[in-house]
């Protein structure tokens, strides 16, 4: 199996985290999610000991919320002694109704409203990332009027292209995030950031891009970081104390993918950092990293009715399932690749080939194309494998329908983290 959180029972159906899916899905309905939470914790443990071990100090993770965001997820995060970061209102709300405590939370965001940037600041959220000296004069004249010193770090473009995909790229100079270090932006928002008498600067941030397999880019990028950090002391005598290098460990989806050992990576660009902070004549600054398809995307599967199966004679057979685009945009987005297999056959060879089809009024809407799978039935179970990351919280009501219930499954229990949407939630904010 792809990860060892999946098996296949004495029945032959598929289990999650030692959990049969069949049953899960008799009891809480499909299209159903499904998070196995002992693996959430086994990867932030992962993130967080490496991190510590290698990098030192009070360096270590912050759970990316775009990649999953509900009361749960924080809930989890707190408890692991993981730090968390934000990109807007509604991520900050649910972390606050959580408990998560907000004196760990990282705001970011290449666009914060002055009353995104009034509440945080209102919430006792422990960083601002700043994106551009425009919200950098906001921050601090809000923070002047409620006589707080918010610390913050500075959102910079290395101009880093980590050659993965183009839209999940984000660390190129020609980038809406940030302040590029290239065109001189970057050097010019430290100094207005000095000058900012209600912000206190304690280093920098970037992100380079998503789904990346090896340590270089991010070695590449911390020699960016670091140049930079000893030019801007040298220049005005300030030093980063916090080096925070995204997010974006990949992860494997599919068989091709490799296998990442993400502590031995971190030990790499540890060892490589120290290398470059001695060269320098740096002090080892704190470094943070923002994984969350890396935290989350391996303990998620979802399950799907199978519904009309249909071979177009000469073409191809198309399976078509209870969910779709709605709970799983990210094939119609990006074509990304997934594992599918028929959870209550999952001991049967596959063989045939199908197109996983939504049940969305849209040719789009497609979970993955020539998949071999067992030659499914009208009732069968269909799994989508390492669905954890970026499902839910791009999830929409496309076509009206509701979204699925988050399922999570901890010590060998299963309990809803998010419950199934209702009709009459979709119309309850209609007038
Ligand atoms: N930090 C920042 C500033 C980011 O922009 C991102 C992702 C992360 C951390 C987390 O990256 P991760 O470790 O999850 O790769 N919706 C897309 C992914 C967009 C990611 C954008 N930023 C997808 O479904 O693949």
């Amino acid at each position: 199996m792809l990860h060892n959180n999946l098996g296949i029972n004495e029945k032959g159906h598929l289990t999650l985290a030692d959990i049969d899916t069949v049953e899960l899905a008799e009891k809480y309905g499909t299209p159903l999610y499904l998070l196995d939470v002992d693996r959430v914790r086994a990867n932030c443990r992962t993130y967080i000991e490496a991190m510590r071990k290698y990098f030192g100090g009070t360096s270590g993770p912050l759970l990316a919320s775009k990649a999953l965001s509900f009361k749960g997820i924080y809930r989890i995060a707190a408890e692991e002694g993981m730090r968390t970061d934000l990109v807007s209102p509604g991520e900050l709300y649910t972390a606050a109704a959580a408990g998560f405590p907000l004196e760990r939370a990282y705001f970011h965001g290449n666009n914060k409203t002055d009353a995104d940037i009034e509440l945080a600041i209102d919430s006792g959220v422990g960083y601002f990332i700043v994106d551009n000296l425009e919200e950098l004069a906001k921050i601090n004249g809000y923070a002047a009027e409620k006589k707080v010193r918010q610390r913050i770090l500075l959102r910079l473009t290395p101009g880093i292209d980590p050659h993965t995909q183009e839209k999940i790229s984000t660390g190129k100079v020609d980038s809406k995030f940030g302040s590029a270090i290239e065109t001189g932006q970057a050097a010019e928002i430290v100094k207005a950031a000095l000058d900012s008498e209600n912000v206190i600067l304690c280093g920098y941030h970037c992100h380079i891009g998503s789904q990346i397999f090896e340590c270089t880019p991010f070695c590449d990028a911390a020699d960016i970081m670091l140049a930079f950090s000893a030019q801007m002391r040298d220049r005005f005598g300030f030093e980063a104390e916090t080096v925070n290098l995204g997010g974006g460990f990949g992860v494997r989806y599919v068989q091709g993918h490799p296998v990442i050992d993400y502590a031995e990576n971190i030990r790499l660009i540890a060892e490589h950092i120290r290398a470059r902070c001695a060269e320098f004549s740096l002090k080892m600054p704190e470094i943070l990293m923002e994984p969350g398809r890396s935290i989350v995307a391996d303990a998620g599967v979802t399950l799907y009715e199978v519904g009309s199966v249909k071979t177009i004679t000469g073409y191809k057979s198309y399976v078509s399932v209870d969910g779709g685009m709605p709970d799983n945009p990210r094939y119609a987005l990006y074509q990304s690749e997934y594992s599918a297999l028929i959870a209550n056959k999952a001991n049967e060879a596959p063989n045939f080939v199908a197109t996983i089809a939504g049940r969305c009024c849209e040719s789009g809407d497609l979970i993955q194309e020539d998949v071999s799978l067992v030659r499914p039935e009208r009732g069968d179970l269909l799994a989508v494998l390492v669905t954890g990351a970026y499902n839910y919280s791009m999830a929409s009501n496309y076509n009206r329908l509701p979204r699925p219930p988050l399922v999570l499954l901890e010590k060998g229990e299963d309990r809803l983290g998010v419950r199934r949407e209702t009709f009459e939630d979709l119309i309850a904010l209609d007038l």
